[in-house]
């Protein structure tokens, strides 16, 4: 059966959607049964050099009429951004458009109100490669676990920070120099920072949030934490712990609420998040009746985001040509979303102490004013000064930073080196 469709973006992964489209297209349709049929194609420049040749009248550069064409019958956003991304995606779908999109940022953002003109108009917004790209992660949640209780979902949700730290942990290189790698192989952009400040990890928290516990999760309500401040010399004490610091999306749906976290962790050596290396991507969820399940694979790149959307074209393009009723798109329901001063972390901290007796008693004394314990504390260091590394029990976020202040305002502290939050119970050092 044949299926006309729009693709508003021919960049990375417009490119190897077309590729795959053309080269692929005898054996798409022996799979599927769909003959899809590329009828337009929007761009900003269309004098532009492209990868793949297109028939004569495909490419446009007025992206509306592309959506209004009554030859495009589904429409697949891969331009990127919320503006003018969105309004397109919204005119399509009250146009009785089916629509994928790969663009967390804008699903981050509108997901809410989209999901809700697709239930109205009747049709369905798939954006299976808006998260983790290669790897199915939305439909898993969305449909497959639907009537299941998910408790957490922790995720390597961003390829770059997860080469910059996989490099780190292995070559024990500094910060600034495995960016520089990971900028001339092309794993991190020239401006890095939505990267690198968490900030492209958080969107995609806040949709596998609200997925997965059914409350929508504005991306501003995750709390997020970049690795741009990261320093070498925690994730050697990392590694000599057994552990490995990653950029760790962690959601949880608590009796008290749902929070949304993105931070660098540590994570024990032997969880499977701490094996996934480079660019991989990886998604654990756990709950009562699965358990613990594993999602891993590419999170990004031209061909894989590109299988994951042409999975959810064949999706909508079998519906749309079955006339049936379209299944009913997620729904949220009211929640409550923590504030994160109330979420219980597990910290360690690095401390620059002056080497002398008492000091110890007064970094104790600050935790014990503000009600926080100690698990573990270590010292290194010698000389004229000392760094003392602390383990603490989990304990509300607010009281670990009524401590962190408290330490800040000790004339013994120096400098509080480090702060980063600790997956599981926490290490003990074998002094
Ligand atoms: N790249 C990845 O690995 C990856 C992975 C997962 C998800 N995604 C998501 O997929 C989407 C596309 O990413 P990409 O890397 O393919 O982006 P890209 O390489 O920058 O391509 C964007 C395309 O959209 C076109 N475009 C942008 N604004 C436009 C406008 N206002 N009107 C008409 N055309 C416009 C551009 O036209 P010109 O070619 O004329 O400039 C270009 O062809 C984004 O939402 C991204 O977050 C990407």
């Amino acid at each position: 059966m044949r299926v006309g469709i729009g693709i508003l973006g021919f960049g990375t992964v417009g490119g190897a959607l077309l590729r795959k489209l053309i080269e692929e297209n005898a054996s798409i349709s022996t799979k599927t049964g769909l003959e899809i049929e590329v009828e337009k194609v929007a761009v900003r420049d269309i004098g532009k050099l492209r990868s793949v040749a297109l028939r004569d009248g495909v490419l446009t550069d007025d992206p509306m009429e592309l959506v209004n064409d009554p030859a495009v019958q589904l429409v697949v956003e891969i331009m990127g951004g919320e503006d003018p991304a969105g309004d397109l995606v919204a005119a399509a779908l009250r146009a009785g458009k089916p629509v994928v999109t790969a663009n967390k940022a804008l699903i981050a953002a509108r997901g809410k109100e989209l999901i809700s003109i697709a239930e109205e108009a009747g049709v369905p917004l798939l954006f299976e490669a808006a998260v983790a790209g290669g790897i199915p992660i939305i439909r898993p949640l969305s449909e497959t676990l639907a009537g299941e209780q998910i408790d957490r979902v922790l995720g390597i949700v961003n390829g770059t920070t997860n080469y910059i730290l996989t490099k780190m942990t292995e070559d024990g290189a500094e910060y600034k120099t495995a960016l520089a790698e990971a900028q001339e192989l092309g794993y991190a952009e020239a401006d890095p920072t939505a990267d690198v400040s968490g900030a492209d990890a958080a969107a995609k928290a806040a949709i596998l949030a609200s997925l997965a516990f059914g409350t929508w999760v504005a991306s501003d309500r995750v709390y997020t934490e970049g690795i741009d401040r990261l320093d070498a010399t925690d994730v050697r004490i990392a590694s000599e712990l057994g552990y490995v610091i990653k950029l760790l999306a962690v959601a949880e749906n608590t009796q008290d609420g749902i929070s949304v976290r993105v931070h660098p962790t540590f994570v024990p050596g032997d969880h499977p998040l701490a094996v996934i290396r480079g660019a991989t991507n990886a998604v654990f969820v756990e709950g009562p009746s699965f358990h613990e399940l594993l999602f891993a694979g590419p999170g990004a790149g031209g061909a894989p985001t590109a299988s994951a959307v042409l999975g959810d074209v064949v999706d909508a393009a079998r519906e749309l040509l079955a006339g049936a009723e379209v299944a009913p798109p997620i729904r949220f329901q009211p929640g409550r979303v923590l504030e994160f001063d109330s979420v219980v972390t597990t910290w360690y901290l690095r401390l620059e102490v002056v080497d002398r007796p008492g000091v110890l008693a007064q970094v104790a004394g600050v935790f014990g004013d503000n009600e926080v314990s100690i698990k573990s504390v270590w010292q290194e260091g010698e000389d004229d000064g000392a760094t003392l590394l602390l383990v603490t029990h989990g304990h509300a976020e607010s009281r670990q930073r009524a401590s962190l202040e408290g330490l800040r305002s000790l004339e013994v502290v120096r400098d509080v080196g480090a702060v980063i939050r600790v997956e599981g119970a926490g290490p003990t050092p074998n002094l």
